[in-house]
């Protein structure tokens, strides 16, 4: 039996189960973590440790066929658990190689495998899947998912986007090591994250095989799929930088890609080690996406990339991409960051201080209009006032702010420690905005952070003292 299998709705097979007895043992996992902001969000009762993902898309009819091989490891006894898909029809689902029964509801895909699963055994989950991704909205209005580009596509995936191509547990505190094999037309490109390992064509088609060795959460995975300029090389350190650029893109990214070895060092200087195993970019063009994303290991500019977005999406590679948010509420530990690291920069190339642009912040007047000077104050960084606005300049600006202030009250000998040493702590893991203000108290004994915290991370409105 491959074809589809027959439709369990969740709850009908959790009260079959519960009437169950004898042998069965297992429940059902969860249909999600408990995001605070995006609560079906990833799922309950497994880890994943792997994605093995064959892809075959065509740009001219959009049609995707996909084969998802992923590998976990149980949490808990397991009758049957869900995996998070948007769109495309499940076309037959095996776990250890036994089909298994599936039903769909919204972005839940949950499967009922043969056998019970037993807490700590690690299984294989094997989807096969087709048909045309979705470009999904999000609750702040930005596009994401499956996007179309001018000669190709694109995935872009934060905060919930990567359901739209890929079955998985989508929630950035499972992160996992994956292969991305992407089969495109002949002559065409198909970029991901990490490093290829091989490149094959046969029968008019090539096969573009990626490897991301280290823990990847999955809103920062990619694929992008179209006519690039691809250049290769290595940084004096000997780490591959893989670059692809769309040709119409060229002569407008030409100076910044120039840069990447120049950032790169600079970062490693002031954030640390460079956590991955390769580096690089892609420019696109994908005209109604109107932000960068930090893919891991190769950041994705939409149209053209500038030096300070360049800062910013490599400086996610140590906050975003290697020391991951546990939740979405703690999304400015990587904006505050991300956007520290462009200010830093902008330092050191004896632009505004930070203390300057901190502040003309708080003087609200460094944006050239009173309303995103107001804007950064509308809720505290620490606490986004709901899921569309967890991408919103309190964010970024305030987060960047909190991250100054320690600084003050550090000195700068102390401050770079901190900030290094909190990659270090996390690298390749996950942390909350509780872990970082315990991390600061910790480190700096002699020092009292509180009101920075009570007023600058968790406080409504602007803080009364600079
Ligand atoms: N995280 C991206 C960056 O700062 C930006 C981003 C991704 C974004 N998705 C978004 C901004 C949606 C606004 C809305 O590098
Ligand atoms: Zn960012």
């Amino acid at each position: 039996m491959s074809r589809s299998a027959p439709v369990v709705p969740a709850l009908v097979l959790a009260l079959a189960l519960t009437a169950c007895s004898g042998g069965v043992h297992g429940t059902p996992g969860g249909s999600g973590v408990r995001d605070p902001y995006f609560p079906k969000a990833g799922n309950g009762g497994y880890d994943v440790s792997h994605y093995d993902l064959k892809l075959t898309y065509d740009p001219d009819s959009r049609h995707l066929t996909g084969t998802a091989d992923i590998t976990a490891r149980a949490t808990e006894d397991l009758s049957a658990f869900d995996l998070d898909l948007k769109g495309l029809d499940v076309r037959a689902v095996t776990v250890e190689d036994r089909a298994a029964r599936w039903s769909r509801a919204g972005q839940e895909l949950t499967v009922r495998p043969h056998d019970d699963i037993d807490e700590g055994a690690t299984f294989r989950v094997t989807v096969r899947y087709a048909g045309t991704p979705m470009t999904v909205t999000d609750a702040d209005g930005s596009r994401e998912g499956w996007l179309t580009t001018a000669d190709g596509a694109l995935a872009l995936g934060e905060p919930t986007g990567s359901m739209a191509w890929f079955p998985g547990n989508h929630h950035p505190s499972d992160k996992a090591t994956y292969d991305i094999a992407v089969t495109v037309p002949k002559g065409l490109t198909a970029v991901s994250n990490g490093e290829l390992t091989e490149e094959e064509t046969a029968g008019g088609r090539t096969t573009f095989s990626w490897r991301t060795g280290e823990p990847m959460a999955s809103y920062v995975a990619t694929v992008a799929i179209g006519h690039y300029d691809v250049t290769r090389t290595t940084t004096d350190d000997g780490l591959p930088v893989y670059v692809a650029v769309d040709p119409a893109r060229a002569a407008d990214s030409r100076a910044v890609v120039a840069k990447i070895p120049e950032v790169m060092e600079w970062a490693e200087y002031n954030l640390g080690p460079y956590p991955f195993s390769s580096t690089g970019l892609i420019v696109d063009r994908a005209d109604d996406v109107g932000y960068a994303l930090e893919t891991q290991s190769r950041p994705v500019f939409p149209s053209a990339v500038d030096t300070e977005t360049l800062v910013h999406e490599l400086a996610h590679q140590w906050y975003g991409d290697s020391v991951t948010p546990k939740t979405w509420r703690d999304m400015w530990l990587n904006e505050g960051f991300a956007t520290y690291a462009e200010l830093l920069w902008q330092e050191d190339q004896g632009g505004d201080s930070v203390q300057e642009v901190f502040d003309a912040l708080y003087d609200g007047d460094y944006f050239d209009n009173a309303e995103a000077n107001e804007a950064i104050w509308a809720f505290p960084p620490g606490k986004p006032s709901g899921a569309a606005h967890i991408s919103d300049p309190p964010v970024y600006w305030r987060g960047a702010m909190v991250l100054h202030k320690i600084r003050q009250t550090v000195g700068d000998d102390t401050f770079y420690d901190l900030i290094q040493g909190w990659a270090a702590a996390h690298r390749h893991g996950n942390a909350d905005t509780a872990e970082f203000t315990a991390y600061v108290e910790e480190q700096v004994p002699g020092k009292d952070f509180s009101g920075i915290w009570k007023d600058w991370l968790y406080g409504d409105g602007k803080p009364a003292h600079r």
